[in-house]
């Protein structure tokens, strides 16, 4: 899971190269690279760090002047990150970056290496660069690009120059993304859009082993046999604007602020006379009353998105719903079939297990739809039905906006399928739709609340472990909220379903360790209150995440944050999981770690 940038223009390349990388590090930042013609010739500069440390590197040495170049920031898969695993590679002929994984590489660098071919990198990335070199004779990349992705197994989005041809780009993918920006007079090709959103909102989208060739004319787009293929060109609804900070100090918190706003969009785009209705995206109310059971598969955040609409589904349809971690779903040899419906939920489209399972579902004929924020992702486009979440784009690697718009069109999907079932009249489909809508409003108010979550996040900050506890969609935000927390915090932090800590897990509370208890659920309140008492008991220091005007006997809470809302309790998770969100921010912050760009995650995971 890596960037790639590419640029022919008349714009200083470097700089190009450099901003659409900046746009692209939440895809991996453990070391960046870019390659430009500088006077006809390959300047290469790589080196292992985020970008920062690549800008210091282009001060150092100089930057490549030129109109024509290619750039990677990367997430090591094959390799340690270091300055000679760093992207483009080389081999005198031909530079390229590369996104993906080429699963033969082993293979291929034996043959490569009895043909004399000598490697420097431990990367699977580098055999391409030689196999292209290999097939490259009589000055046509073209042929030497169809006769190398034939020889390819795995997944791959490429950025390509040819030493001989200072004034061209060349670009391939299978599997990862690629995108070619087409601005007036000059070109890109990037893995996402706003790399190149400043320059232009006009892009296209090459399928599987298409080649690319973009020169100071313009564009062209070539087939597997090489032959010219016309393509569409669609213009991207998101605007700079929405890819920046705007005055934000990080992406995270820029997004956490999105959310009122977001969430109404997303409900907007899919509701019609004040109830939802999804029949555009082809899931009609006979499709609804069908399906026997559903399935959501989705990893990370999405996957806790799904556990929530679990919840929801279950208890407003009686539809049976399973939610699996996509990359169990795709190995388990999963009973799907034709009356089942599997939902897939991701904010990029492009994880590599979400999209496999999508894929094993469609093979063993159940229907398939994808909640998708990426419009023109693979996920999204291999579905048979599709709904899109407006998120906009999501930068930083902790997910928040996306999963609250995900969390919307699930549960919109829920009360769709309950009414089609009979199981809600009209009335209170058209009740729930309004309250869900005014949802925005309660997120608003914790938002405008940022100072309690300091606070708390403030009695956080040294601590080593911490745990999570809730019931039903309390458990469901639970999961969300102890995941945020630790991937951008590094404090070791436990989920549980608050009934199930004393079996086992309750040995590890001790004096002063903090339990943040999720106790939004009127109907099992005091079950949680309990489980409260049971870890006060033993020292914890408890954080109750609870509506405004919950009673706890004495001494049980330490800190309180009250959600104060009109919503029903099961919608109550959209504003609660922005409380939770801030906490793990502020603690972030205050650890002095980058919240955009916690260690060893990338945003994006094209890998298994
Ligand atoms: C990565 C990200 C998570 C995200 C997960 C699924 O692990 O770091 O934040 O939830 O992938 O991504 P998706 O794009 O499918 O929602």
């Amino acid at each position: 899971m890596c960037g790639i940038v590419g640029y022919i223009g008349r714009r200083d390349c470097t700089e190009v190269l450099m901003d659409g990388l900046e746009k692209l590090e939440y895809r991996g930042y453990d070391s960046a690279g870019i390659a430009v013609f500088e006077n006809d010739v390959i300047k290469t500069v790589k080196t292992q760090g985020k970008l920062d440390v690549m800008r210091k590197k282009l001060d150092e040495e100089g930057s490549p002047s030129g109109h024509c170049g290619i750039g990677h920031t990367r997430w090591a898969t094959h390799g340690e990150p270091s300055d000679v695993n760093s992207h483009p590679h080389s081999n005198g002929r031909v530079t390229i970056v590369h996104n993906g994984i080429i699963e033969n590489y082993i293979q291929l660098k034996e043959f490569l290496t009895e043909k004399g071919y000598v490697f420097v990198s431990q990367t699977d990335s580098e055999v391409v660069a030689c196999l292209l070199d290999y097939y490259y004779s009589e000055r046509n990349p073209l042929r030497a690009i169809m006769e190398t992705v034939k020889e390819l197994e795995g997944s791959y989005a490429l950025g390509i120059l040819f030493k001989d041809f200072p004034d061209r780009v060349y670009a391939t993918r299978k599997g990862s993304p690629l995108i070619v920006g087409k601005g007036e007079g000059e070109s890109f090709i990037a893995s996402d859009i706003p790399a190149f959103l400043k320059y232009t909102k006009n892009y296209v989208l090459p399928e599987d082993d298409e080649i690319v060739c973009m020169d100071e004319n313009g564009v062209e787009f070539f087939d597997v046999h090489g032959l010219p293929v016309e393509k569409e060109v669609n213009v991207a609804e998101w605007d700079v604007e929405r890819a920046q900070k705007c005055g934000y100090p990080h992406f995270m918190i820029k997004e956490i602020h999105e959310q009122p706003e977001v969430v109404r969009q997303t409900i907007e785009s899919v509701v019609k006379d004040g109830v939802p209705d999804f029949s555009e995206a082809g899931l009609t109310d006979e499709m609804l009353r069908g399906f026997e059971r559903i399935f959501i598969v989705a990893c990370g955040t999405a996957m806790h998105a799904g556990i929530v609409a679990r919840y929801a589904i279950e208890k407003l349809a009686r539809v049976p719903v399973t939610v699996e971690v996509a990359s169990e779903f795709r190995y388990m040899d999963p009973i799907v079939g034709k009356n089942d419906l599997v939902i897939a939920v991701s904010q990029s489209g492009e994880t590599a297990d979400t999209k496999a399972a999508l894929e094993l579902s469609k093979e063993r004929g159940a229907k398939t739809l994808a909640v998708v924020n990426v419009k023109y992702s693979a996920i999204a486009r291999e579905a048979d039905m599709f709904i899109h979440t407006l998120a906009g784009p999501e930068i930083a690697v902790a997910s928040t906006k996306a999963y609250t718009v995900q969390i919307a069109v699930l549960y919109l999907i829920a009360f769709r399928m309950a009414f089609a079932r009979g199981k809600i009249s009209g009335e209170e489909l058209k009740r729930l739709t309004a309250q869900l809508y005014d949802a925005s409003k309660s997120i608003q108010d914790i938002i405008d609340r940022k100072a309690e979550c300091q606070f708390i996040a403030s009695k956080l900050v040294n601590v080593e472990n911490l745990f999570f506890i809730g019931r039903s969609f309390d458990y469901a935000l639970s999961l969300e909220g102890s995941l945020k927390l630790k991937e951008i915090t590094y404090i070791h932090s436990e989920a549980y379903a608050a009934g199930e800590l004393k079996h086992g897990t309750i040995s590890l509370i001790e004096d002063k360790v903090p339990v943040i208890t999720v106790a939004t659920q009127s109907d099992i309140l005091a079950k949680t209150i309990s489980n409260m008492e049971e870890v006060k008991a033993r020292g914890a220091m408890v954080i109750a995440l609870c509506r405004k005007g919950t009673e706890f006997s004495a001494d049980t809470v330490d800190m309180r944050f009250d959600i104060d809302t009109p919503l029903d309790d099961m919608l109550i998770p959209l504003p609660t999981v922005c409380a939770l969100q801030l906490i793990a921010y502020y603690t972030s912050v205050l650890r002095g770690i980058d919240p955009d760009k916690p260690r060893n995650l990338a945003k994006a995971v094209t890998t298994e």
